[in-house]
């Protein structure tokens, strides 16, 4: 058995790459020195790139100072990190916690919505996704209504069948997750998530929002929920925000803060507000700011983009592109068990790039770091052309 045989991994992912021994921004080498261009950022994680020399420095000096604390002692770096997080959400006054995982922010913020609201049932989009666990990964009915927009893209309202079968009259709040539509990037229309928070806010409820994969820049915005003009009560966060430092946060507008009326959130685990993670996520926002990576991101999706629409109409061979910023998903013309897009995501890897593929779709995802160079934009687009035409 190979070390890698030992390892317990998701199934339907070939492991096309075994041996990565280092990286830098979007390169990752090999240990026999083979260079590959990750254009996933591992898993949608690293937004300022695999090993940013700044979140390495910071990340080096907390842990030399503190890396954990307990329950009865914290450090200031926390805090500041706190100030950093809810200045950006414009939530002053309000609060937040440090965890671990994007699936344990969205939980921590559910938890607490049902808390302060005390109606059960959540509103969601059919095909969100929120996590690996929780309340929010079961969907259960007797606390989710999941809402198929697809039948109400062109708009939907009062008098339409599907709007009207929403019981608002026992949901407390409206978990949005503003644009990924479980990995395929799909964005439920403005007009139906302004309403649908209107009336969630009109009710008294709660507007959650799931910035796991569309938060710190992805979208050309700061955050998704910002295509949408709301004001969301509650913002879970992961993923690019510790720029593959496993920290996440649940952040928690004032209003909500004085509706729990200071009665306590439940919920412990041993790292949340860990002086390291927080270390880093204070870091990823300031570098994110100092390099003004958000109006980056979408000058480098412009060029992606119009490199996309140009192969798209030279090959015939992409049936729609859809993106919002530096979240793109390239459909493929192709077959139901989607023998050609393993074809050229394999044929990607050959040529030395990685783009992120889902298994059972003819989708491949771009999820690029903020900081990628343009050298590998059209590195890349020059390698997809050619993959294509493999065929
Ligand atoms: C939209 C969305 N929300 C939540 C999560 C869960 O984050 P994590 O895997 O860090 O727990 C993911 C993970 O892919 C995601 O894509």
């Amino acid at each position: 058995m190979t070390g890698n045989e030992m390892l317990i991994r998701y199934p339907g992912y070939d492991l096309l790459l075994p041996d990565i021994v280092r990286a830098e921004n979007c390169h990752l080498f090999d240990a026999a020195g083979r260079r590959y261009v990750d254009l996933e950022s591992g898993v949608w994680c690293t937004s300022l790139g695999h090993a940013h020399p700044a979140v390495l420095r910071a990340m080096a000096e907390q842990a030399s100072r503190i890396a954990h604390t307990g329950f009865c002692y914290t450090s200031e770096v926390v805090a500041a990190a706190a100030r950093e997080l809810l200045a950006r959400l414009g939530f002053d006054g309000g609060r937040c916690v440090f965890l671990c995982s994007g699936s344990e922010a969205v939980e921590h913020g559910v938890r607490t919505a049902q808390a302060v609201i005390g109606r059960p049932l959540l509103l969601t989009m059919a095909d969100s996704y929120f996590g690996a666990y929780g309340s929010a990964s079961r969907k259960h009915q007797d606390e989710w209504f999941c809402f198929d927009w697809a039948a109400c893209e062109g708009g939907c309202g009062e008098g339409c069948a599907h709007w009207d079968a929403i019981p608002f009259d026992r949901i407390g709040g409206f978990l949005l997750e503003p644009g990924s539509s479980s990995g395929l990037v799909r964005f439920p229309p403005v007009k139906l998530v302004r309403d649908l928070a209107a009336r969630i806010h009109a009710d008294g409820g709660l507007v959650l929002v799931n910035e796991v994969t569309t938060g710190i820049g992805r979208t050309g915005r700061w955050f998704g929920f910002q295509h949408y003009g709301i004001a969301p009560d509650i913002v879970a966060l992961g993923k690019g925000l510790g720029n593959g430092y496993p920290v996440s946060a649940a952040a928690y507008a004032p209003g909500v803060i004085e509706r729990l009326g200071g009665a306590p959130v439940k919920y412990a685990q041993s790292h949340q507000n860990d002086p390291l993670g927080a270390a880093v996520a204070r870091e990823v926002l300031r570098v994110i700011d100092a390099e003004g990576l958000v109006d980056r991101g979408v000058t480098v999706a412009e060029l992606l983009l119009s490199g996309l629409d140009g192969i798209a109409a030279r090959t015939g061979r992409i049936a729609a592109i859809r993106s919002r910023g530096l979240m793109v998903a390239v459909v493929l013309h192709d077959e139901a068990q989607t023998p050609f897009t393993i074809r050229v995501h394999r044929g990607l890897v050959e040529r030395g790039y990685i783009v992120g593929r889902r298994p059972g779709v003819p989708v491949l995802r771009l999820d690029p770091a903020l900081t990628i160079e343009t050298a590998d934009i059209a590195g890349f687009l020059a390698a997809f052309e050619a993959a294509l035409a493999d065929d």
